[in-house]
C-alpha cells in the first residue's frame, strides 16, 4: 500500500465551540501557508490564534456566513491581531468590514478560490462559501436540518429557494460543512442531504417546508440580545469606560501638542466650518462621520489624538475607528475646543 500524497491538498481544520455547538473552520493552502478562518467564536479566540501561529498561517480573510444570534464573533479581534480582512455577505449590512461579498464573487488564498453563494432564508444576509469540493453553508443547510427562519428577517420560502435551487444543484459528492451540529456529526454531503434531510430532502415541497418551519415554536437563543448588536460591530462592542482608561483633557492635549512627535497627529472631528473659526494649531480636520475613509492612513501614526467641541463626536469617531482595528487612538472624551480657548492656548484659524 502506498501512502504517498501526489498533490498537496487543502488543509481543513474543523474546530468546535461546545457551548454553542458552533463549528469554526481554518482552511490552509499547504503550498503558500495562506489561509482563511470561517465563523470564529469570541470565547475560542486564544485557541484559534494559537493554532494560526503554530501552523505558520498567513491569515488573509475571516469569513462570516451571517450575523450570528447565538454567539459573538472573534472576527474584529482576529483582524486586530493578524491583519486579516473581514468578509460578510453584502446583504448582511454589517459596518466596518473589509469585504461585502456579492453573490458569485470570488476570494483567493494561495492556489484556491472561494466562491461566495448568497443563501438567504435563515437571515437575509446569509452566504455559503464553496471551495475545492467543499461547501461551508453556515446555518442555511445543516446536517439533516436547516437554520430556523423566525427572526433576523428569516423566511422559510426564501430558504427553500436557496437550498433547492442553489445548494442542491452542486455535485452530490460536495462535502457539507455547516456552522453547527448539535449531535457532533461533523460533516455530510450534498447527495446525502438531498436524499435524507428530513426538512428539505427527498423532494420535500415548498408548501410543506414553509408549513413545517412556521410551526417550529422555538425559544430564542440565549445570547441573541448581546450577540446580534456585538456581531454587527464584528464582535468589538464599544464601551467607552473600557477604552478611555483615564480622562484625557484638553490640558493633557496641550502637553501632547507641545511635544508632538513626527509620528503623531491631532485630529479635529468638528465640521469644516467650526474648524475654520479656530482649531488646535497643526491639527487635521476629519469631520465626524468621515473618519472611516481615513482609517488606513491614521493607522500609520504611532498615536492619533481626537477632539471635537464637547467630546461626543470625538468619542464616537474613536469607537468607529477602534472597531476598524485602530489601537493607536487617544480621545479627549469630555471636553473640547472651548476648554482649549479658555486655557489660553494658541489657536489657529
Ligand atoms: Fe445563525
Amino acid at each position: 500500500m502506498s501512502l504517498e500524497i501526489t498533490r498537496p491538498t487543502l488543509v481543513v481544520r474543523q474546530l468546535s465551540d461546545r457551548d454553542t455547538w458552533t463549528y469554526t473552520y481554518l482552511l490552509i493552502d499547504p503550498a503558500t501557508r495562506q489561509g482563511v478562518l470561517i465563523d470564529p467564536v469570541r470565547e475560542q479566540l486564544e485557541r484559534d490564534l494559537g493554532l494560526i501561529r503554530e501552523l505558520g498561517v498567513e491569515l488573509l480573510y475571516v469569513l462570516e456566513t451571517h450575523v450570528h444570534a447565538d454567539h459573538v464573533t472573534a472576527a474584529g479581534m482576529i483582524r486586530q491581531q493578524t491583519g486579516a480582512k473581514i468578509v460578510y455577505g453584502a446583504a448582511a449590512g454589517v459596518q466596518a468590514i473589509d469585504v461585502a461579498a456579492e453573490d458569485g464573487s470570488e476570494l483567493k488564498f494561495g492556489q484556491y478560490k472561494i466562491k461566495v453563494i448568497a443563501t438567504p432564508g435563515h437571515t437575509d444576509g446569509c452566504v455559503s462559501y464553496y471551495v475545492d469540493g467543499m461547501l461551508f453553508s453556515g446555518d442555511a443547510l445543516l446536517i439533516h436540518g436547516c437554520g430556523r427562519t423566525d427572526f433576523q428577517q428569516g423566511s422559510a420560502d426564501t430558504l427553500y429557494s436557496s437550498v433547492t435551487q442553489k445548494l442542491f444543484t452542486l455535485p452530490d459528492a460536495t462535502r457539507l460543512y455547516p456552522a453547527h451540529d448539535y449531535n457532533g456529526r461533523g460533516c455530510s454531503t450534498i447527495g446525502e442531504e438531498k436524499r435524507w434531510n428530513p426538512r428539505l430532502g427527498n423532494g420535500q415541497s415548498r408548501e410543506a417546508f414553509v408549513e413545517l418551519m412556521n410551526n417550529l415554536d422555538l425559544d430564542l437563543p440565549k445570547k441573541i440580545n448581546e450577540a446580534v448588536p456585538a456581531n454587527l460591530a464584528s464582535g468589538i462592542s464599544f464601551d467607552p469606560k473600557r477604552y478611555l482608561h483615564e480622562e484625557f483633557s484638553m490640558s493633557d492635549l496641550y502637553k501632547a501638542w507641545h511635544n508632538l512627535g513626527e509620528d503623531e497627529l491631532i485630529v479635529d472631528n468638528r465640521t469644516p466650518e467650526e474648524y475654520e473659526i479656530g482649531h488646535v494649531p497643526g491639527s487635521r480636520n476629519i469631520p465626524f462621520g468621515t473618519e472611516g475613509q481615513s482609517a488606513d492612513e491614521l493607522k500609520q501614526y504611532k498615536r492619533v489624538y481626537l477632539y471635537c467641541r464637547s467630546g461626543r463626536r470625538a468619542q464616537t469617531a474613536f469607537a468607529n475607528l477602534s472597531i476598524m482595528g485602530l489601537n493607536n487612538l487617544v480621545c479627549v472624551g469630555h471636553s473640547g475646543m472651548p476648554q482649549w480657548v479658555l486655557g489660553g492656548f494658541e489657536v489657529e484659524s
